[in-house]
């Protein structure tokens, strides 16, 4: 099977003062539709620059790109933002939910941009809450929702447009260790049940548990890889 997103000797230079950091050096990496791919290590090993370059968010030093097989830095700055929002959804430690929108509300947004009418916006995001075990809760604002509720209402965010891939940058960071198992088990669910190629970030060793493969980062290096 051809890998969903696939990154070839990746790097991203810093400059600090005069010296250039080299956050992320050469990694090679690949995830395939249906698996979740663990890029585990500790704070400062790069694992949020390599998911920020994988998600087409920041341009790579040098190194490729490809998504579905195409190479992503052949696009230009205006196509990048389109190929975003198409491909990738997004979830992050700290949740960045709207707080004055109620949890439906903050999915059915999502959808806002995309040519779908109102009744298709509100079905999707309404079986999706459902999914998430969120069906007495749609109607919650953020701040009368647990963190784990939180989460899974940013996970059903990020999947209401259909993506290709989801990642999910130290989305347990900020819950405690029950409702980081519902969460990486949600994630596993939409792997396998949708097809997503998930990629987390994630320094908890818990994580591993739930991967197909793991990347293990330390200074920006790769230093083991288990399928
Ligand atoms: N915008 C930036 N400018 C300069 N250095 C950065 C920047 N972003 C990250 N770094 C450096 O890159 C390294 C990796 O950071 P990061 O990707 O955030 O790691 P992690 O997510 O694993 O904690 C760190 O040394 C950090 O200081
Ligand atoms: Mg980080």
């Amino acid at each position: 099977m051809r890998p969903m997103l696939e990154a070839r000797a990746l790097s991203k230079h810093y400059q600090q003062g005069s010296i250039a950091v080299a956050a992320v050096d050469s990694v090679s990496f690949s995830v395939l539709p249906g698996e979740i791919a663990l890029i585990i290590g500790p704070s400062g090993s790069g694992k949020s620059t390599l998911l920020s370059m994988l998600g087409c968010i920041l341009r790579p030093t040098s190194g490729a790109i490809l998504l579905a097989g195409r190479d992503v830095g052949r696009l230009s700055d205006r196509e990048l933002p389109r190929i975003r929002g198409r491909c990738f959804g997004f979830v992050f430690q700290s949740f960045h939910l709207f707080p004055f929108l109620t949890a439906r509300e903050n999915v059915e947004t999502a959808l806002r941009l995309r040519k779908v009418s109102a009744r298709v916006r509100r079905e999707r995001t309404v079986d999706l809450l459902a999914r998430c075990g969120l069906e007495d809760r749609m109607d919650f604002y953020p701040a009368s929702l647990s963190g784990g509720e939180k989460q899974r209402v940013a996970i059903a965010r990020a999947l209401v447009g259909d993506p290709f891939i989801l990642l999910a940058d130290e989305p347990t960071a900020c819950l405690d260790s029950a409702n980081g198992e519902i969460v990486f088990e949600m994630l596993r669910h939409f792997a396998q049940e949708k097809g997503k190629a998930v990629v987390i970030a994630s320094h908890d060793p818990k994580a591993r548990r739930f991967a197909d493969r793991v990347y293990s980062l330390a200074d920006g290096r790769i230093e083991v890889m288990t399928d």
